[in-house]
C-alpha cells in the first residue's frame, strides 16, 4: 500500500505545492475521487478549541458527503469501538465549550504493534478509510506508527495548551490558556502588590516554556523561567535584588514547570533563605489552564485546521499534520511534527527581559 513520505509542506503564492514521495499515484487518486468515510478523535491532553476543530472535520466532511465517524475517548475508545456516526447537528453548540466532548484519553495498549493492528481491524471493520486525530506529539506517534504500519490514512491537527508542536505557529489551546494565566497572574498581583509579597507561580506547558513567556509578558511578571533558558537560583535572586533596588515592593516570577531550577517551591525557600526582606508566597495554577471556553483566536484557528484537514485527506495526502505559519495552512510530515521541537523565538526573550526591569 501507501503513504506519502512529506517534506515540509507550504503554502506558495496561494498556491499549495508539494514536496512528497508518493507510493502509489494510483491510490492516490483513488482516494481522491472516493473518499467516503473518515474517523475523527481527540488524544492526549484535552485542549480549550478541541470541540471547535472537530465540528469543523464533521461539518467539512459532511459538506463534501463524507461519512464521518466520531470516537469516543481517543485511541483507547477506538480499541474498544467506541464509534458514533456525526451529523451536522451532533456538532452543535460546542464551539463555545472547553474540553472535548469525544472525550480524550491516554492510552498504553495503542502504543503496542498489536495495539494499533487491532486499532486498524476497527476501523476496517467500520468502513472508516481514513483518521483525523487532534492532539500533541504523543498523539502524532501513534498516529505515525498506525499509517506506517497498518496503511491507514492519517491527518493530525495540533492540539495541546503547550505550543510545543513543530510545524505550526500556535496550537489549538494555547490563545486560551495563555489569557487563562494572564488573568490568573492579574488576580494574585492584587494581593501581591496589597501585602508587598513576592508569588512565584508555576504553569503548564509540560517541556516548553511558551505558557510560561507568553502569559508572563501578557501579566507583566518581574521574572520568567523557562526551560529553554536555563536560568538558575543565583540568577532570580540577582533579579529580585534589581527590582528591589528599583523600588518595587512586590513581585511576580512565573515558572514553567518544565523549568530545571529546582521547582517553584524550592525557589520560594531559597528566597526567603537569602532575601529575608521578601514575604513569598507559591501558586500553583496546574488544570484549570486546560478549561475554558475558547477564545476566538482559537475558535478560529480550530475551524481553519479542521477544514484543511478534510481537504487534505479529500486531495489523497495524508501522513501530515495540518499547520498554520505565517497566517497561512501548511502541511508537515507527522513524523517530522513529533520530533522535532519548534525554536524559542529569541525576541520574545528578549522582550521580556525589557520590559521587566
Ligand atoms: O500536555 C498538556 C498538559 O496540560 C501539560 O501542560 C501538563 O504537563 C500535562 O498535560 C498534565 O497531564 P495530565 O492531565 O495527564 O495530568
Amino acid at each position: 500500500m501507501w503513504w506519502h513520505d512529506c517534506d515540509d509542506l507550504r503554502s506558495k503564492n496561494g498556491e499549495l505545492w508539494q514536496l512528497f514521495h508518493t507510493r502509489s499515484t494510483f491510490v492516490r487518486d483513488a482516494l481522491m475521487t472516493t473518499l467516503q468515510h473518515i474517523g475523527v478523535l481527540t488524544s492526549g491532553g484535552d485542549a480549550p478549541g478541541m470541540n471547535a476543530a472537530v465540528r469543523a472535520v464533521a461539518r467539512s466532511a459532511i459538506y463534501h458527503n463524507i461519512k464521518v465517524t466520531g470516537i469516543s475517548e481517543g485511541y483507547t475508545g477506538l480499541l474498544e469501538g467506541k464509534l458514533t456516526l456525526l451529523n451536522s447537528r451532533s456538532v452543535s453548540n460546542i464551539v463555545n465549550q472547553g474540553g472535548t466532548f469525544l472525550k480524550s484519553a491516554r492510552c498504553m495498549e495503542f502504543y503496542k504493534p498489536e495495539g494499533r493492528a487491532k486499532a486498524a481491524e476497527q476501523l476496517r471493520e467500520s468502513g472508516i478509510e481514513a483518521l483525523v486525530v487532534i492532539g500533541g506529539d504523543g498523539s502524532f506517534t501513534g498516529a505515525t506508527l498506525l499509517a506506517r504500519e497498518q496503511h491507514i490514512p492519517v491527518v493530525g491537527i495540533p492540539g495541546t495548551i503547550d505550543n510545543d508542536i513543530y510545524g505550526t505557529d500556535f496550537t489549538i489551546g494555547f490563545d486560551t490558556a495563555i489569557n487563562t494565566v494572564q488573568e490568573a497572574v492579574d488576580k494574585i498581583r492584587d494581593t501581591a502588590t496589597s501585602h508587598n509579597r513576592l508569588f512565584i507561580i508555576e504553569v503548564m506547558g509540560r517541556d516548553a516554556g511558551y505558557i510560561a513567556l507568553y502569559a508572563g509578558i501578557g501579566a507583566g511578571s518581574e521574572e520568567i523561567l523557562i526551560p529553554e533558558k536555563s536560568r538558575d537560583i543565583d540568577y532570580l535572586l540577582h533579579s529580585l535584588n534589581r527590582s528591589d533596588r528599583a523600588g518595587k515592593t512586590s513581585s511576580i516570577v512565573i515558572v514553567a514547570e518544565g523549568d530545571k531550577s529546582g521547582g517553584v517551591f524550592e525557589l520560594a525557600k531559597t528566597v526567603e533563605e537569602k532575601l529575608p526582606g521578601y514575604s513569598t508566597r507559591v501558586t500553583v495554577l496546574g488544570h484549570l489552564q486546560r478549561g475554558g471556553r475558547p477564545t476566538c483566536a482559537d475558535r478560529v484557528l480550530a475551524s481553519r485546521l479542521g477544514v484543511a484537514a478534510v481537504d487534505t485527506l479529500r486531495d489523497g495526502t495524508s501522513g501530515v499534520m495540518v499547520g498554520l505559519r505565517d497566517n497561512r495552512i501548511t502541511l508537515t510530515g507527522l513524523e517530522k511534527a513529533c520530533k522535532e521541537t519548534p525554536d524559542m523565538d529569541p525576541e520574545l526573550i528578549r522582550v521580556a527581559d525589557i520590559v521587566s526591569i
